[in-house]
C-alpha cells in the first residue's frame, strides 16, 4: 500500500510560522512522523510539499497514474479557497483524508469553509503533527470502509 501526504502552501515554514498556533515542530519532523507511521503500518510513505496551487493539483493526478492508495492532504490555505483542489481529488477517487493542525473551525469565519472536504472521506483537525499519524493509520486500516 502506498499513501502520499500532499502539504499546501507555508507547510514548510512549520517552527518558523506562528509557533502559538501551529506549534514548534519544524517540516522535517512532520515527513519523519509519517514516515515512521508508515514503517510501523508497513505501509510507503511518500511526501510532497507545494506553495502553488498547480503544482499540488498535479501532484494529485500523479497519485492517479502511479499506483497511490490513500492521500493524506492539508491544502493549508488553498483548503478555504480551491475549487481546483477539490476537482483533482474528485477526479482520482482515492481515498483522501483531510488534515489541520491546528483547530480550523474555532479560528476566523473565513477559515470554517473547506472546499476539499466533500471529496474526503475524513477530518482531522486540531492534533497537530499527530494528526497526519492518525489519518496515515485510518487509511491503512481501512477504516474508510467500514
Ligand atoms: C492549516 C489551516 C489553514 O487555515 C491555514 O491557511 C494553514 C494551515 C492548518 O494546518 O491548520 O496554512 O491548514
Amino acid at each position: 500500500m502506498k499513501i502520499l501526504v500532499i502539504n499546501g502552501p507555508n507547510i514548510n515554514m512549520l517552527g518558523i510560522r506562528e509557533k502559538h498556533i501551529y506549534g514548534s515542530e519544524n517540516y522535517e519532523t512532520l515527513v519523519e512522523t509519517c514516515i515512521k507511521a508508515g514503517e510501523k503500518l508497513g505501509v510507503e510513505i511518500e511526501c510532497y510539499q507545494s506553495n502553488h496551487e498547480g503544482d499540488l493539483v498535479d501532484k494529485i493526478q500523479w497519485a492517479y497514474f502511479n499506483g497511490v492508495d490513500g492521500i493524506v492532504i492539508n491544502p493549508a490555505a488553498y483548503t478555504h479557497t480551491s475549487v481546483a483542489i477539490l476537482d483533482a481529488v474528485k477526479a482520482v477517487s482515492i481515498p483522501t483524508v483531510e488534515v489541520h493542525i491546528s483547530r480550523v473551525e474555532e479560528r476566523e469565519d473565513f477559515r470554517r469553509i473547506s472546499y476539499v472536504r466533500q471529496a474526503c472521506c475524513r477530518t482531522i483537525t486540531g492534533e497537530g503533527i499527530k494528526g497526519y499519524e492518525m489519518a496515515i493509520k485510518y487509511l491503512a486500516e481501512g477504516e474508510y470502509k467500514k
